[in-house]
């Protein structure tokens, strides 16, 4: 069986990937994650300006490591009427010990009762292969910004995103809806279709 090593610690994410490849390709991949790699491998620092560098960065540290294919993600919200942040800064955008909900609050007090709500959630999925070559996909989806959290699912900003033709927010959603849906979904299955045809 072929293994994969995606380059998180986020358990969500592992979720996404794991239930996406199982729907595509069955089980014939494994998917490990930091969690499952000796030595561990911490935190790696995202220190590009766009979500490819990001993700290429972040896929180089463990491959180096681990000699395995491996996946990275890299994820930012683009909100247009605050010029397209929190972007590339999505993760730290409420500063030093920013947690989802302070994220989310810091978007809700920057967006305050402006009216325009469009943003896109932009994903980039950077593999490097077993013959050390490197590829990336990107997927968006275009949406809004909601007046207040609603919904459990999910994680980061879901319970303010409503992707575009939905009512409901990305956390209030099941993981199919979302899946179908999302950024992150979307480069993936871009992704497998590369793995599909390789
Ligand atoms: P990263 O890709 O983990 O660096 O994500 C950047 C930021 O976007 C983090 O704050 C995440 O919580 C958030 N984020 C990433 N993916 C999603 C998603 O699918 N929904 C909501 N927020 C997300």
């Amino acid at each position: 069986m072929m293994q994969i090593v995606l380059a998180t610690h986020n358990p969500h994410k592992r979720e996404e990937l794991r239930q996406i490849l199982l729907a595509e390709l069955g089980n014939s991949i494994e998917v490990l994650t930091l969690d499952d790699i000796n030595p561990p491998i911490g935190d790696i620092e995202e220190t590009g300006t766009t979500l490819e560098e990001n993700a290429l960065i972040k896929a180089r540290a463990v491959h180096e490591i681990t000699k395995l294919p491996t996946v990275a993600d890299d994820t930012g919200l683009e909100v247009f009427s605050l010029g397209g942040a929190p972007g590339v800064y999505s993760a730290r955008y409420s500063g030093e010990g920013a947690t989802y909900a302070s994220n989310v609050q810091k978007l809700l007090s920057e967006l305050g009762g402006n009216p325009d709500r469009r943003a896109v959630f932009s994903t980039v999925i950077a593999y490097i292969d077993e013959s050390n070559k490197e590829h990336t996909f990107r997927g968006e989806v275009k949406g809004k910004i909601g007046w207040e959290p609603r919904g459990t699912n999910g994680f980061g900003y879901d319970p303010i995103f409503i992707p575009e033709g939905e009512s409901k927010t990305f956390a209030e959603m099941t993981d199919e809806e979302k899946n179908a849906a999302s950024h992150r979904g979307r480069a993936l299955r871009a992704f497998v279709e590369y793995l599909r045809n390789v």
